[in-house]
């Protein structure tokens, strides 16, 4: 099962995504993960990335589509793969498409996290990350059993660098601009589905899983 996961920063495609990998057994790929590991490592993709990711903007899609284009040809991504955050623009979605039919593949399922702007702010600054796993939280909708350290792993929980309110606002206008268009584009290719990620964690999840099957 090849699934992407759409939505505005905040939407929840992480929370989703984690759970859907763990059900369905295939790997969950995030760019945003990719890069913020690279950033920790300091590795020179990492450097570059962080110029963009800091201020809010995408990571150029030159520095993009080839990592995900190798991440989704090893083995474990055989079965499948659920991409978060990826593909982020429209050329994204065309090398993504591009890479697939090579192979006599295509994607099977986009499904859109609807959640409106005034929704995320709120969402983005009570969010706590795990510095060495990466499990999120939520201050108030998903807290850790003990502040500030992630139940997973025991690590320290962190507020993300562009979680701040006002790269927050530039995030949302850059989603508006560039990645909102993905929703007519999977629309057009009849695998768009859309689920209200306004409810809760639970809610949303069952409403994912109702469309992809048992
Ligand atoms: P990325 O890491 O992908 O960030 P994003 O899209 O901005 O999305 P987030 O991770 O912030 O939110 P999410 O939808 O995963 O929500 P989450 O589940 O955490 O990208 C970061 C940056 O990297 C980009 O800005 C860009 O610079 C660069 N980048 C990445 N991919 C790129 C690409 N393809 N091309 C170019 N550049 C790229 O949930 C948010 C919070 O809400 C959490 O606290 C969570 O606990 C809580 N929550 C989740 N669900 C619920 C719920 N149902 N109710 C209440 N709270 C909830
Ligand atoms: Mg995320």
């Amino acid at each position: 099962m090849k699934i992407i996961m759409l939505g505005a920063p905040g939407a929840g495609k992480g929370t989703q995504a984690k759970q859907i990998a763990e059900k369905y057994t295939i790997p969950h790929i995030s760019t945003g993960d990719i890069f913020r590991a690279n950033i920790k490592n300091n590795t020179e993709l990492g450097k570059k990335a962080k110029e963009y990711m800091d201020q809010g903007l995408l990571v150029p899609d030159e520095l993009t589509c080839d990592l995900v284009m190798d991440r989704i040809k090893e083995d474990d991504a055989k079965n499948g793969f659920v991409l978060d955050g990826f593909p982020r623009t429209i050329p994204q979605a065309e090398a993504l498409d591009k890479a697939l039919s090579a192979i006599g593949e295509s994607m099977d399922y986009a499904i859109d996290v609807d959640v409106p702007d005034e929704n995320i702010v709120n969402r983005m600054s009570g969010r706590r990350a795990c510095v060495e796993c990466g499990a999120t939280y939520h201050i108030v909708a998903i807290p850790p059993k003990q502040e500030g350290i992630c139940d997973k792993c025991g690590s320290k929980l962190i507020l993300r660098d562009d979680d701040k309110p006002e790269t927050v606002q530039k995030r949302l206008d850059v989603y508006h601009e560039q990645t909102q268009p993905l929703i007519d584009y999977y629309k057009k290719q009849g695998i768009l589905k859309s689920v209200d990620g306004t409810q809760d964690m639970e809610k949303v999840f069952a409403d994912i899983t109702d469309i992809l099957g048992a």
